[in-house]
């Protein structure tokens, strides 16, 4: 199959009448086959973004094409190119996993042959053949979220939405689902954009992230790239003799002003110099340290930088399923 559009959006902006400006002039552009993360706190603007992008909800202002679909004047054409596992998604408790997969395929007009077939191949993919015929008001939210994503693959889109596949979502569960995105986006080449606000999750997943905040996308590259524009790792240290904690530190201010660190160990942005040059130095003064460890700047760093605040423990409540 050739896959030639991804997603441009141009200044796409969505009020509500008594909100504020959801999405405040989000410009953004995804290349077929690319995962691109949309990272933010809760209320920044990205359900909204996903609901204009797939049609549910018209923008105020601006244009978007999705799979080269303009999503307000061509709305058919979006959808059917689209696949979409969105936050509260509508599942019927009475009707089993494999019920609503049958249900999906029609909808979608898959011939009544394929429909068993095609449901059962997608239940296996994302492990609910055991569950396939119990009703989903018994299911876990880990399991809901795997259906969602099931019936968003029936009719094998080329785009996929996924609003906060894995919040709220146990460790193992998240990690599965972690997978599958991997597959589907490097096996079938399916141009994903997610929203999350994990930043671990924008970081493993995703080509690209943008970083939204208020509505505005305040930062947008490669994870790798993200962080590589915060700077330079830092460097800390723990020496053996808690005594020597002064001496640990005077060392490191040589490379770098000081940064937190855990409680018995000194740490400093490494500003100058490498981690074998500060092992050099230590071992010159005679300090003996029993932990020496590079820390790489996180997401996390960058959305301070970017908005002065920490997007981490930045409300989102990360229940995870029991
Ligand atoms: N239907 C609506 N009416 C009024 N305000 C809304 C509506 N939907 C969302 N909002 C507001 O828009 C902002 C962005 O919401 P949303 O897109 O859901 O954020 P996110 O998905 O990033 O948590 C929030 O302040 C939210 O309260
Ligand atoms: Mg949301």
């Amino acid at each position: 199959m050739e896959r030639r559009h991804g997603i441009e959006v141009e200044n796409l902006v969505r009020e509500f009448k008594k909100g504020p400006r959801a999405v405040d002039g989000v410009s953004l552009s995804v290349s077929p086959g690319e995962v691109y993360g949309f990272l933010g706190p809760n209320g920044a603007g990205k359900s909204t973004t996903v609901l204009i992008l797939t049609t549910l909800l018209p923008p105020t202002s601006g244009t978007a094409r999705v799979a080269g679909y303009d999503i307000v004047k061509e709305g058919s054409g979006v959808r059917s190119a689209i696949g979409a596992a969105l936050q509260e998604a509508a599942l019927d408790p009475f009707l089993t996993g494999r019920e609503h997969m049958n249900l999906q395929s029609s909808l979608h007009g898959l011939p009544r042959k394929e429909r068993k077939v095609r449901g059962d191949e997608l239940l296996e993919r994302v492990g609910l053949s055991e569950a396939a015929n119990r009703r989903v008001r018994g299911y876990s939210g880990g399991m809901k979220r795997r259906l969602d994503l099931a019936l968003a693959l029936v009719h094998r889109s080329e785009i996929l939405f996924l609003d906060e596949p894995t919040t709220g979502l146990d460790p193992q569960s998240r990690s599965a689902l972690w997978d599958e995105v991997n597959r589907l986006a490097r096996d079938d080449g399916v141009t994903v954009f997610l929203t999350t606000q994990y930043l671990e999750e924008a970081d493993m997943l995703a080509d690209r992230v943008a970083i939204i905040d208020e509505g505005k996308i305040v930062a947008e590259d490669t994870p790798e790239a993200l962080k590589a524009e915060i700077g330079r790792p830092s460097v800390e240290a723990t020496p053996v003799d808690f005594k020597e904690l002064d001496a640990v530190s005077n060392v490191l201010g040589r490379f770098g002003g000081t940064v937190p660190a855990s409680s018995g160990s000194a740490a400093v942005r490494l500003e100058r110099g490498d981690l074998a040059d500060v092992v050099r130095a230590l071992d010159t003064e005679g300090v003996k340290v029993m932990n020496l460890q590079l820390n790489s700047p996180s997401l996390d760093d960058v959305f301070l930088e970017k908005t002065g605040r920490s997007l981490e423990g930045s409300g989102g409540g990360e229940e995870d399923e029991a």
